[in-house]
């Protein structure tokens, strides 16, 4: 590993199983010695997980689409400068359940009402130009993702999106993965969980020995 640690983002639409796979990685490059730090977005820090309260209150309703927007973004600030950059300045590695890519996927390419460039703008804002070194892509046709997504009944505000707001969310991912392809490794999420875990460690511990 290179001398200023190895920033790791799990990326992909709903029900692709990210949250559960960027556990069992954590855990699995934790058992191999592994510095690891495991967070999520938004949330992660107890300023960023208010903001999540906000963000998944359905009684938000009124929320503008700038606001949550903005809210994302304070979020991500906040995890940058509080966890994320202190741990990679230890050499760490940095496993995120989310980061920038999913404010480009959900509020740029998925909702289509505030220009691209805008977004891209804020997003710098936010993360102060930290990119990350390696960006997982769970992808999984929109359907799919879908079905398999059982929540026990507690509908989240941000989950009320139309088929094709998903299709588009895909769609934006698949776009900047090609865009970016030294970032970013496509993993088929639909085969069982540990086939798909094995294939992300694969590519981590392959990009650990580049490093
Ligand atoms: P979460 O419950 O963490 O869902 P998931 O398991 O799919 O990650 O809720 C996060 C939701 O917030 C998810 O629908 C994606 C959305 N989101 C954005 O729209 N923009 C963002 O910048 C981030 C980080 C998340």
């Amino acid at each position: 590993m290179g001398d200023r640690g190895l920033f790791i983002t799990l990326e992909g639409s709903e029900g692709c199983g990210k949250t559960t796979q960027s556990q069992a990685l954590g855990e699995f490059l934790k058992q191999q010695g592994y510095n690891v730090l495991l967070t999520r977005e938004p949330g992660g820090t107890a300023i960023g997980e208010q903001i999540r309260a906000i963000l998944g209150d359905q009684q938000n309703t009124a929320m503008h689409l700038r606001t949550e927007v903005l809210l994302f973004q304070a979020s991500r600030a906040q995890l940058v400068e509080e966890v994320i950059r202190p741990h990679l300045a230890r050499q760490g590695i940095v496993v995120c359940d989310r980061y920038a890519d999913s404010t480009l996927a959900y509020q740029g390419y998925g909702y289509q009402r505030i220009p691209m460039e805008q977004v891209r703008a804020l997003v710098e804002f936010a993360t102060g130009g930290l990119q990350p070194h390696l960006t997982l892509l769970l992808d999984l046709e929109v359907e799919i993702g879908l079905r398999r997504r059982t929540r026990g009944g507690e509908l989240n505000r941000l989950d009320t999106y139309a088929l094709d707001f998903y299709q588009r969310v895909r769609d934006g991912y698949l776009e900047m993965a090609r865009q970016q392809p030294e970032r970013w490794v496509i993993v088929n999420a639909e085969p069982p969980f540990e086939v798909v875990q094995a294939e992300l460690r694969r590519h981590v511990l392959a990009r650990l020995q580049k490093a």
